[in-house]
């Protein structure tokens, strides 16, 4: 049976700043920010938005009545709390039936590929429904850490059915977990520590080392692919992997990867790290900004820090097009508005306790943090 993504649908918020300016009020060169990291753009969650309310609008892109959703997860490294899981607040933001099992799952920018791996079996033992699978994170570091230009916010939601109309998982995978102190966010804390240029390293020998395995497992080369996607926590990364194979393949092969590559990143450019959900929107930026062909096979490297990787092969499917709702995740992009890095700082700096309350007047959103009432995180849909 052919199981994989159906339909997939993204979300990011709509205030965002220039990372230029950014550069300018931390006495960076731009150059470094826009070159040496790759980044244009960083989104900027609203106060009433967190992991739930991103992941409600992404899915929200997606779903219908008949879809027979029989599992919902949700990945994410920046949960609101430490014992219900996001995935249950979308029961009822979504108005999914109750004969769902929904939960959460957590291990770094991992987290959705795995995520996607149980959404597999699930379907494969119950044929006639569907998974979601939702990645929903908000990327911080901290203003003027070395980790601030990485920051980003979004979600990528993926229903996971069988004869999948945009990608089949072709069954082909390599995974390892390493304990490995590259980048963690202790319960206390609301931003991430990481000792950055190592996180780099690691990740860079992570794909290496899945990549020889998989090379070995599966009998294949570079040549059985067109289009290798990375999770990208900002865009010059993937490329540092990617790079590792420059002196091993023919150069044509190597031009042709370089240049999917570049098509993957346009988005992620223009939002920043979604951590888990980074790789899934390099997905969907190759699907709408690249030039995928009918049953291209695909190598997709998902690596949570901590860390775990997972290499796995795909194959696009000739009707993607119909499915993904290209124009829908354009606008999403194209209708926000700029904000000033003071603006930026503010919002930053705002933390939402017990008894706060939204006014409803500044929401811009379908889905937003209504009160936190009796240390209670109280949700809503706007009402038209
Ligand atoms: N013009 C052009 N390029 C310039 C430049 C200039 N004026 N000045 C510097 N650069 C280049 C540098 O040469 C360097 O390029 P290379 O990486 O190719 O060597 C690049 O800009 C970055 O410079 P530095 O290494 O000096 O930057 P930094 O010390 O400020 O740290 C960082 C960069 C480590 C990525 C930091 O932003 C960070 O800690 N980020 C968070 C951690 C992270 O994202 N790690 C990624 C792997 S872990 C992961 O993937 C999980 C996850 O989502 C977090």
């Amino acid at each position: 049976m052919d199981i994989g993504i159906d339909k997939i649908g993204f979300y990011t918020p709509k205030k965002y700043i220039d990372i230029v300016e950014l550069a300018k009020a931390r006495n960076v060169d731009p150059d470094k920010f826009t070159i040496g990291i790759g980044q244009s753009k960083q989104s900027v969650p609203m106060e009433y938005q967190d992991s739930v309310t991103m992941a409600a609008e992404a899915a929200n892109q997606i779903i219908s009545k008949d879809d027979n959703i029989g599992l919902v997860i949700v990945g994410t490294e920046s949960s609101v709390d430490e014992s219900k899981a996001v995935a249950t607040f979308l029961v009822d933001l979504l108005n999914l039936p109750e004969d769902v099992r929904a939960f959460e799952i957590k291990e770094a920018c991992y987290g959705a590929t795995a995520g996607l791996k149980m959404a597999e079996g699930f379907v494969a033992l119950n044929p006639d429904k569907k998974a979601l699978v939702i990645a929903s994170d908000i990327a911080r570091y901290g203003i003027n850490t070395p980790g601030e230009v990485t920051q980003g916010a979004g979600a990528v939601a993926m229903l996971i059915g069988k004869d999948p109309k945009i990608l089949k998982f072709n069954h082909e995978e390599v995974y390892m977990t390493k304990n490995v102190g590259d980048f963690w966010r202790p319960t206390f804390s609301k931003t991430a520590f990481a000792r950055g240029k190592f996180s780099n390293q690691v990740y860079v020998e992570f794909f290496s080392e899945l990549w020889q395995k998989y090379q070995n497992t599966f009998d294949q080369t570079v040549d059985d692919f067109q289009t290798m996607l990375f999770h990208v926590p900002y865009t010059k990364m993937g490329m540092k992997a990617l790079k590792t194979l420059k002196d091993k393949i023919d150069p044509d092969k190597f031009d042709e990867l370089s240049k999917h590559y570049q098509a993957s990143i346009e988005m992620g450019r223009e939002v920043g790290n979604l951590y888990t959900g980074s790789l899934y929107l390099a997905l969907i930026s190759y699907l709408i900004n690249g030039d995928p062909k009918d049953n291209e096979k695909i190598l997709l490297f998902s690596y949570g820090s901590g860390a775990v990787g997972e290499l796995y092969s795909a194959t696009i499917q000739p009707e993607f097009k119909k499915n993904l709702v290209s124009e829908e995740i354009k606008e999403v992009l194209s209708n926000r508005e700029k904000i000033s890095i003071k603006e930026y700082e503010n919002i930053f700096a705002e933390d939402p306790q017990n008894g706060y309350s939204t006014n409803v007047s500044d929401v811009l959103d379908e889905f937003y943090l209504r009160e936190i009432k009796e240390s209670e995180r109280l949700y809503k849909k706007m009402e038209h």
